[in-house]
């Protein structure tokens, strides 16, 4: 059974509601999406701190979006009955029970009230899916799941979370938890001593420096920033996976011959690209390729990384 508790960490969940509770009191139906909810104490203390905080009509629109990856359904049945044991609940704050909880029928048992459960809907959700259950949520909260995570998993759900996030919207975890390097630029830590911080919109280009990983906004479209250190150290290419257009710049990408020699860098850019749905490339020179873009990637990756291409794939360009 998954470790949790009623106001746990509640200094963070504080400093949370705090700085959050302007933007979800703003919008007519503010959401908030608790991930890793184990049986439902978090999202039960979220919505008795929210309840305190928000006027009635806005906190009767609040929706908590409470998910956990448990198969079996025994999460999903306790936080439907929001039964706890009476031993549960010795550690709330004083006058939490009295308010929020009531008798439950059994003895040694209470029940979340039905204006607190209301506010909160479970659903089975895995994390590593790294599929987000929504957008627009004014808040993420994941607290005491990351860690279980390896690094490269833990950077893509902090992107889902990204994604998933209202413009300026909050994310917070637990104390111990550090950004990862490559998300600096999407996050904006909010205190300098917890670990709540809110979405950056997008890169401003022309005003900072991009970085590999980095997504730009231009216009409706957002592009992905790949670091392609070939024909100079500081080249870029520019990837839309929406329309599969790749912006190339002067980065060498389709190599026709074996001749040439590259550094780890450019190799690893193209073996990312790869991995790309990639249907038209433009150049700064030139065409734009409009067929075959993933084969000749592909060939390109092969050819200079010394490998045979095996087919008549060679000298497409
Ligand atoms: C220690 S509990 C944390 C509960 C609560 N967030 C807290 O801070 O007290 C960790 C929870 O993460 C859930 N979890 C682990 N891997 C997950 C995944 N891939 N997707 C969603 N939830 C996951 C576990 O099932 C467990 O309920």
């Amino acid at each position: 059974m998954a470790f949790t508790f009623f106001f746990r960490d509640q200094q963070v969940l504080e400093r949370l509601v705090e700085h959050s509770l302007p933007g979800l009191a703003g919008r007519s139906h503010p959401r908030i999406w608790d991930a890793g909810v184990a049986m439902g104490q978090e999202p039960y203390t979220l919505s008795i701190m929210f309840a305190e905080r928000m006027g009635h009509f806005a906190f009767n629109n609040l929706r908590i979006d409470a998910t956990d990856v448990e198969s079996t359904g025994q999460f999903a049945q306790m936080i439907e009955a929001g039964v706890y044991p009476k031993e549960e609940l010795s550690r709330l704050p004083e006058g939490v029970l009295d308010k929020y909880f009531e008798p439950n029928g059994k003895p040694g048992f209470f029940r979340v009230i039905e204006k607190i459960r209301r506010r909160v809907a479970y659903q089975r959700h895995d994390l590593l899916s790294f599929h987000e259950i929504g957008h627009g949520y004014s808040l993420v909260l994941c607290k005491n799941v990351l860690l279980h995570f390896q690094p490269p998993e833990r950077i893509e759900v902090l992107r889902m979370f990204h994604r998933a996030l209202a413009p300026g919207g909050f994310f917070a975890t637990e104390q111990t938890q550090e950004m990862p390097r490559e998300l600096a630029s999407r996050f904006q830590r909010v205190i300098p001593d917890g670990p709540l911080f809110r979405k950056v919109e997008s890169v401003e280009c022309g005003s900072c420096l991009l970085r590999d990983g980095d997504t730009i906004k231009m216009g409706d479209e957002e592009f992905q920033v790949i670091h392609t250190p070939g024909h100079s150290s500081d080249s870029i290419c520019l990837y839309n996976p929406a329309e599969g257009v790749l912006f190339a710049g002067d980065s060498p990408l389709l190599i026709t011959s074996p001749t040439g020699t590259y550094e780890a860098g450019f190799l690893a850019a193209l073996e990312k690209l790869c991995a790309c749905d990639v249907r038209r490339i433009y150049f700064g020179h030139g065409a734009p390729v409009t067929e075959r873009c993933n084969q000749r990637l592909r060939d390109s990756h092969r050819i200079a990384a010394g490998q045979p291409i095996g087919h008549d794939g060679a000298g497409t360009q």
